[in-house]
């Protein structure tokens, strides 16, 4: 009796054992689970979420197939010094912290140049890439608004890191002095031309000479000098 007694308690303990031991092993890959979901490498799922970029961020992709979530709003946004064409929003001003003295920078050295940026378009919350995508589907039809309009959720509007620039005549298309200016010179303040032409196949947006992205120095020149897209240089 004694011994089966013995033995009945050695199974309980190796049984307890094993419950441990799995127990332990499935906590640490769901905690790694829940890191993962914060970075938003979710696998399962084409359109990843990115909940909690926290503004700092610089190379963080945003595109249709990496969204950020409805709430995401980056926690430093603040108004550079520079001029906004008449009709931004306030919302519009703003611009992430990281991106607010190399931008100033950026329209200086253009200055210097005799060339006038204008700001345009920054910070837009997903509300107001909503309207803007919702507008565009109006007036132009879903097909033009896919081109050139990122659906909510889908736009680097919404991290503060990128701003639309124009000129005065309000006409910032390819061949003007502005723009060719800033394709030219925008690297050497970290910011890249993030739709660039011929490359809508990889970044799902026709060209837009307007739209600079903030990627820091290194980033822009190498994307810059090798004339690739924020998609290709993340995935070198
Ligand atoms: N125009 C760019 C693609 C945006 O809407 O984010
Ligand atoms: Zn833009």
């Amino acid at each position: 009796m004694k011994k089966i007694f013995k033995r009945f308690i050695a199974f309980v303990i190796i049984i307890c054992g094993f419950w441990y031991m799995f127990d332990h092993i499935a906590s640490k890959s769901k905690g790694e689970e829940v890191k993962e979901s914060v970075l938003n490498f979710s696998k399962e799922n084409k359109a990843e979420t990115i909940e909690n970029n926290d503004g700092d961020d610089k190379l963080v992709l945003v595109n249709e197939e990496h969204e950020l979530d409805k709430n995401f709003k980056p926690k430093d946004l603040t108004i550079p010094n520079i001029t906004f064409v008449h009709g931004t929003s306030n919302e519009e001003k703003h611009v992430s912290e990281i991106i607010k003295e190399p931008l100033e920078g950026l329209f200086d050295a253009a200055k210097k140049d005799g060339i006038t940026l204008l700001g345009n378009s920054g910070y837009r919350s997903y509300k107001s890439q909503e309207n803007t995508y919702n507008n565009r589907v109006k007036s132009q039809g879903e097909n033009i608004a896919d081109s050139y309009v990122a659906r909510p959720g889908s736009s680097e509007h919404q991290t503060g890191l990128c701003i639309d620039v124009t000129n005065q005549k309000q006409s910032f298309v390819k061949g003007t002095k502005e723009a060719e200016w800033l394709d030219k010179n925008c690297y050497k303040f970290g910011f890249i031309i993030r739709y660039p032409y011929g490359k809508k196949y990889i970044t799902g947006i026709e060209y837009e000479p307007w739209h600079i992205r903030y990627v820091g120095k290194d980033a822009a020149k190498y994307i810059h000098d090798n004339g690739i897209t924020l998609e290709e240089y993340l995935e070198k």
